[in-house]
């Protein structure tokens, strides 16, 4: 068999890639029907692929001439005062799902091997040494070939359709829409969510302190947006949990048609495991569906045992996971005698 080799993505790839990517989707909606029909297109997908080279760094693997994979990454570099800095790494590359596919003739392992070997080794010179890749939740095979490179299950971005939930309406909780009057409170309760993300097992840097600014601006847009709506929970007359719901903007293969996308969801700890969550999402879902929507999605940490029980309790299923590997940083200047810099 001829060998595997790799070299920069260029636009002469296109079409291959683009019929490899819909390949890959329609394997992935045999599994999940709620992702989005129209990326089963080779012409849906090359779209995405061509807008990709004017953004990311890619690369190919290719066997006798034929595409066996390709792959592109772009540089996530966040100020640490951006709202997304409480979630991710500052200094990151994201492998996105519309930017990676491998050949179904091809053994999944050997052509990410050789992909992320071509695309990582530039990232560890430039000090990028968080790496993401998004994959497609039910893809056992590519799981495990990025698995075993070493990346882990970091968050996870779920869907579900808008039927109300079974469980509705918690005695004792009142939810109303937040107004301005209420983004101070709404932010001070969103801050619980990066509170509970600092606590074991989940470590998440606390930046609640450098983004307050920046996340107050994010949640009064969310109020006054006509397009999105802030809800806060209250129990006996205390405010006690919020959430937001605003048009979903994530990635376009793994986010259902007609999407509202759910975030900043909290309950102070002693309101929690009562229906107060359960009672906002309901609120949300039934706001998204007045408005024409017809799906929700979401992000949560693997790590977070509150939230992946809450959301797959009332019926998210995982349809992504955002996987991450953490490079040893000494790979970039602890290396053999006469080695390459
Ligand atoms: C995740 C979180 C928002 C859930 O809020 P909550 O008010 O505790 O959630 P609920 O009480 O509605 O649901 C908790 C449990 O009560 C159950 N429940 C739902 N409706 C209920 C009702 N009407 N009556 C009683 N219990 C109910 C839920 O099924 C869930 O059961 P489970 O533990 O078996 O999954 C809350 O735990 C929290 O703030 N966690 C920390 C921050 C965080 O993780 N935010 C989410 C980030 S994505």
């Amino acid at each position: 068999m001829a060998e595997l080799t790799t070299r920069p993505f260029e636009r002469a790839d296109v079409a291959a890639a683009s019929a490899l990517l819909a390949a890959r989707h329609c394997a992935d909606r045999a599994r999940e029907p709620l992702l989005p029909a129209r990326f089963e297109s080779p012409d849906a997908c090359a779209e995405l692929v061509r807008e990709a080279t004017d953004y990311a760094d890619g690369v190919v693997a290719e066997r006798d001439g034929a595409l066996g994979g390709f792959l592109f990454g772009v540089p996530i570099l966040r100020a640490p005062d951006h709202p997304s800095a409480r979630f991710q790494p500052l200094r990151a590359c994201m492998m996105f799902a519309h930017g990676h596919a491998v050949a179904a003739s091809e053994d999944p392992f050997a052509v990410t091997q050789a992909l992320y070997a071509a695309l990582g080794d530039g990232l560890v010179r430039r000090g990028i040494f968080a790496h993401l890749v998004h994959l497609a939740s039910a893809d056992a095979p590519l799981g495990a070939a990025w698995s075993d490179l070493g990346f882990g299950r970091w968050s996870v971005y779920a869907a579900r359709d808008l039927a109300p939930l079974p469980r509705a309406g918690a005695a004792g909780v009142v939810v109303r829409e937040a107004t301005a009057e209420d983004i101070a409170l709404a932010a001070r309760l969103a801050d619980e969510e990066v509170r509970f993300h600092a606590r074991a097992p989940i470590w998440h840097a606390y930046l609640g302190r450098d983004t307050a600014a920046a996340v107050r601006r994010e949640i009064a847009g969310l109020v006054e947006g006509a397009e999105s709506a802030v809800f806060l929970a209250s129990r006996d007359g205390r405010e006690v949990g919020v959430t937001a719901v605003s048009p979903a903007a994530a990635g376009p293969l793994f986010t259902p048609d007609r999407c509202a996308y759910l975030g900043q969801t909290a309950v102070l700890a002693e309101a929690r495991g009562q229906g107060t969550g359960a009672a906002l999402v309901g609120a949300a879902l039934g706001w998204a569906r007045e408005r024409g929507y017809a799906h929700a999605t979401l992000h949560f940490s693997v790590a977070n045992a509150l939230s992946r029980s809450f959301w797959t309790g009332l019926g998210f299923r995982p349809v992504l996971w955002h996987m991450l590997r953490l490079v040893d940083e000494r790979a970039a200047w602890a290396r053999p005698p006469g080695a390459q810099p």
